[in-house]
């Protein structure tokens, strides 16, 4: 079994650049099914849920190449309805592909989507927005089952909930769709748009992609394009969390500083100074231990974003006080709050909620990764550690970090993959 051994105390210093976004990829890599023609897509990670979703692709019929950043996508000549078991379960990102195997198929049939345990993850907005457009969906044999065979037909709809995966499902409904379409209350995270922009690039007609409210006027079909993946807002929070923890001064470039709404300012009242060195360049800096704030609450964009929530939560464990952080999002996001105990560090999960006392110093030690961005967070802790820590669960961190020994081991962390 795979771990990284990390040596804590090693202050940062150094220049990183952001990967390209794994939550813009993955809706992105299944919209490449509404396309005719190919696409190519620039920046790319190198992520496990890359290569699951290559996996689903190619198994649909599709032609899907990975080299040095950029994926290729050729479109099949005859498309398959069912989406493979094995990756379907290893990430919940499969769900993207009920809307464009819909319109290429008029059948989806999807096993039951896997992903973090951050909580029940249902998707039932997908569904209810789905059938409103003429899908029909139901269980059989424990496998998803949509069906349109007639389509789908442009409608007026609004989200219960801001929901970033229903938003992204319903606009690739949308754009294929017979008619107009009105979808209201919808996501507005960077990821989101960058989905809208690659549509749009392929010929698709939206419009207000980044407020509250799309429309969407459905087209015949989708040509094909070259997209560039905007930056990895989360691999920016992971760094600015790792700098809190280790100290030191780090250049961040390939950055979208208007994408970290929300995180910027919570790492600015800790006490790190944070400030645009040139366009699309970020340089953070921390002396001090972390001030820690009383009560921070997550929320959808452009508020606190869930994901870095257990990243804030890693870099206040050695905070000058009390915390308290919510995560209105998921109710399960602070599973890592007994693996920050097993390093050593004061932390009790409580609900959907993390309790941390800050410790002016702890010694580390063996933690599991259970989800991604906790996974993350754990490395980020043992930064902090003055001793050596030891962290299992890769195949977690792996699905959203290409390399994140080789990330953090730029700047000057201690830290080396190693085997049992
Ligand atoms: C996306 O997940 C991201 N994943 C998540 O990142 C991110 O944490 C999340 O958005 C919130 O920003 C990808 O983009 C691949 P949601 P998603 O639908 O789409 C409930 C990471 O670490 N809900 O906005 O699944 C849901 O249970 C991952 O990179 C319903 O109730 O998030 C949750 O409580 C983790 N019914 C809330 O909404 C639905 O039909 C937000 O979920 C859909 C969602």
């Amino acid at each position: 079994m795979d771990y990284l051994r990390i040596q804590g105390g090693r202050e940062l210093y150094g220049t990183v650049s952001l990967p390209g976004a794994k939550n813009s990829l993955l809706p992105i890599l299944a919209a490449g099914i509404l396309c005719s023609r190919p696409v190519t897509l620039m920046n790319v990670p190198n992520l496990t849920d890359l290569h699951s979703s290559l996996d689903i692709l190619r198994t649909v019929g599709w032609g899907a190449e990975y080299l040095d950043g950029t994926v290729q996508l050729f479109p099949a000549k005859k498309v398959k309805s069912s989406i493979p078991e094995k990756a379907a379960g290893a990430m919940r990102s499969s769900v993207f592909y009920m809307a464009p195997l819909l319109h290429r198929t008029g059948k989806v049939e999807l096993p039951s989507p896997g992903g973090c345990r951050l909580g029940e993850r249902p998707i039932d907005i997908h569904l209810e927005g789905l059938v409103k457009m003429g899908a029909s969906a139901a269980m059989e044999n424990n496998v998803l089952v949509l069906r349109a065979e007639k389509g789908l037909t442009g409608t007026c709809f609004k989200l219960r909930y801001p929901s970033v995966g229903a938003t992204e499902t319903l606009m690739m409904a949308a754009v294929l769709a017979k008619g107009e379409s009105y979808l209201v209350n919808v996501a507005k995270e960077p990821e989101v748009v960058d989905l809208a922009h690659f549509l749009n690039r392929c010929g698709a007609k939206i419009r207000g992609a980044g407020t509250d409210s799309l429309e969407i006027t459905g087209v015949p079909q989708l040509e094909g394009a070259v997209h560039t993946l905007i930056p990895d807002r989360i691999v920016a929070a992971t760094i600015f969390s790792a700098v809190a923890a280790a100290k030191g001064e780090v250049k961040i470039t390939n950055v979208w500083p208007v994408h970290l709404a929300g995180v910027l300012d919570i790492y600015r009242k800790m006490g790190m100074k944070i400030w645009q060195s040139a366009p699309g360049e970020l340089m953070v800096k921390m002396e001090q231990r972390p001030i820690s704030p009383n009560h921070l609450q997550t929320g959808p964009f452009p508020a606190f974003c869930t994901d870095a929530s257990p990243l804030v939560a890693a870099a206040l464990l050695t905070g000058t006080g009390e915390t308290v952080i919510e995560d209105t999002v998921f109710e399960n996001r602070f599973d890592c709050a007994q693996e920050f105990s097993k390093l050593g560090a004061c932390a009790i999960k409580q609900g959907r909620s993390i309790r941390i006392w800050g410790r002016e110093c702890f010694l580390g030690g063996t933690a599991h990764a259970g989800d991604l961005r906790g996974g993350a967070a754990l490395v980020c802790a043992a930064l902090a550690a003055k001793g050596e820590s030891k962290i299992t669960g890769l195949e977690y961190i792996q699905r959203g970090y290409g390399n994140i020994q080789q990330l953090l081991g730029q700047l000057g962390a201690e830290i080396e993959l190693c085997s049992e």
